[in-house]
């Protein structure tokens, strides 16, 4: 079986603030390489530093973003970061699967369809939202 799952960054998922962006933009582009990767059926232990760096990137990423909600007295801090969580933890369960299955097609397109629905949910609702919070705080 010959899956091609492609994940591409798309404008309407920018929320303006830059240092989001980028951190957007390079979970994207990691995702992307870790996608690329098992479709070229990649040795197993290069899929699984792939998996491991996002999944690391992921992780520094969530903190920079919690800081800076923190910094700016965000209401919905708590429940965003829950968000978060939830994620860290579905990661790990798919890196778990990817322990037990390897790197095929069943593996490729759960750990596919799961990550980008997830993150572009978040990116477009739940990061929108703080985005918003900080625009009204300039405004004042
Ligand atoms: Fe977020």
């Amino acid at each position: 079986m010959d899956v091609r799952i492609k994940i591409s960054w798309d404008r309407s998922l920018e929320t303006g603030e830059p240092e989001i962006d980028d951190q957007h933009r390079e979970l994207f582009r990691r995702i992307d390489q870790l996608l690329a990767a098992t479709r070229d059926r990649r040795a197993r232990t290069e899929v699984g530093r792939l998996l491991t760096f996002l999944g690391d990137y992921v992780v520094t990423h969530f903190q920079a973003e919690e800081k800076l909600m923190a910094d700016a007295e965000y209401p919905e801090l708590g429940p965003h970061r829950a968000e978060h969580q939830r994620f860290v933890e579905e990661y790990a369960r798919l890196f778990e699967d990817y322990r037990a299955d390897g790197p095929g097609p069943v593996f490729v397109i759960k750990f596919g369809n799961r990550v980008t629905a997830w993150l572009c949910e978040h990116i477009c609702r739940t990061d929108r939202r703080f985005v918003d919070h900080l625009t009204r705080r300039e405004e004042r």
